[in-house]
């Protein structure tokens, strides 16, 4: 299949994927209003034509937490990237290396933290849910902080999962899962031999590397519907303030409340974000909700957004919205799945010659001068 568009992966992807993997990351929550008005929202900013300003060199590069990167984007935590390709997380792990922008681990990945770390020789950031088991939590961020990571990305609108249907549909969960995953593999040979025969182990690196033995993949919903915390609140996570040395980033926030108790909580971050729509169907989409929260709290923490992102128009358009940063999500798993370290790759290369043009013809040079002034 032909890829010109970063649009054309979620098609590869899907005719690569078995069924229930496809629409795991595919799907949101209940009607997915709003993982569809993540989209739509987006789609309908509009940026000012900007004609005869010499832009003749631009640049993407951008300073965050005192990183420096190629270009405002990070890979979002995704759970699962190992079953999407071989090992897909170290793929990943490669492809933002190369390019030159974080890759942010899931706390539920394939791939444990220290074989990522260990496999591309430099840190990454990594991701980690609010849990029960403290002494999973505990585990986690020492084996972060020896692995040298200093960005944690918190994730707090997980205090219970969302309903998502199509995952019954599919074989994710509900009646006879096993069977139907299996015949759904079947009909998928490149990703039988690629991922299910040469991808093993089909673990949660992290999880395993926690309970000293492996976790069955099919555990993987038990295992965190089991073990979200939704008892929690701020003061719960104070202790996480203070044992974790580094940067820590609060992901899930769409109200500018949250973001101001974020602030008071002690973040040097905050993701605008509803999950891509899998978690409170119903909820502003993101492009809607960013500009209320950069005005309250963006003088005090770095703003970052996710939902809906997929072309470098659309990661222009979050600029403009008041975001310092854009995470992407399901865009870089469709291509990981489509075409693993190479697909990833390519995409990136495809997104920040998006970004170039968008900027160019609404007439900035750097991404330090976008802001509302290119909205109309
Ligand atoms: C996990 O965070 C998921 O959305 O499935």
């Amino acid at each position: 299949m032909i890829i010109s568009s970063p649009l054309d992966y979620r098609e590869a992807a899907r005719r690569r994927l078995p069924r229930f993997l496809f629409d795991y990351v595919d799907g949101g929550a209940f009607g997915e209003e709003t993982m569809t008005a993540n989209r739509a929202d987006l789609a309908d900013i509009r940026l000012t034509q900007r004609v005869l300003r010499d832009i003749s060199s631009l640049s993407l590069e951008t300073t965050l937490f005192g990183e420096s990167m190629a270009m405002p984007l990070m890979l979002a935590p995704i759970g699962l990237g190992g079953m999407m390709r071989r090992r897909g997380e170290l793929q990943v792990a490669r492809a933002a290396r190369q390019v030159g922008i974080p890759y942010i681990l899931s706390t539920v990945s394939v791939c444990s933290l220290t074989e990522v770390v260990e496999h591309i020789g430099q840190p990454i950031w990594f991701q980690l849910y609010v849990l029960k088991d403290r002494g999973f939590m505990r585990h986690a961020l020492e084996r972060a902080q020896a692995l040298g990571v200093t960005k944690l990305v918190f994730t707090v609108d997980m205090p219970l999962p969302g309903a998502r249907y199509r995952d019954a549909h599919s074989g994710m969960s509900g009646p006879n899962a096993p069977l139907r995953r299996m015949l759904q593999a079947v009909g998928r040979p490149g990703w039988s031999w690629d991922v299910g025969l040469l991808g093993r182990p089909h673990d949660l690196g992290n999880v395993s590397a926690y309970r000293g033995k492996p976790t069955d993949l099919a555990d993987y919903i038990g295992w965190l519907g089991a073990n979200f915390d939704p008892s929690i609140t701020w003061s719960d996570l104070e202790w996480i303030r203070d044992a974790w040395k580094g940067e820590m980033i609060v992901k899930g926030i769409l109200d500018p409340d949250d973001a101001r108790d974020a602030v008071r909580f002690g973040a040097d971050g905050v993701v605008v974000s509803n999950h891509g729509g899998r978690q409170l169907d119903g909820a502003l989409s993101t492009a809607r909700a960013l500009p209320a929260i950069a005005d309250a709290v963006g003088d005090e923490l770095t703003v970052l957004v996710d939902g809906g992102v997929r072309t470098g128009l659309d990661v222009v358009r979050m600029l403009a919205l008041g975001a310092r940063g854009v995470l992407l999500g399901r865009a870089y798993i469709y291509a990981l799945a489509a075409g693993g370290e190479a697909g990833v790759g390519r995409l990136l290369d495809l997104i920040a010659q998006g970004m170039k043009v968008s900027m160019a013809l609404s007439g900035v040079k750097n991404v330090a001068e976008i802001d509302r002034n290119i909205l109309s």
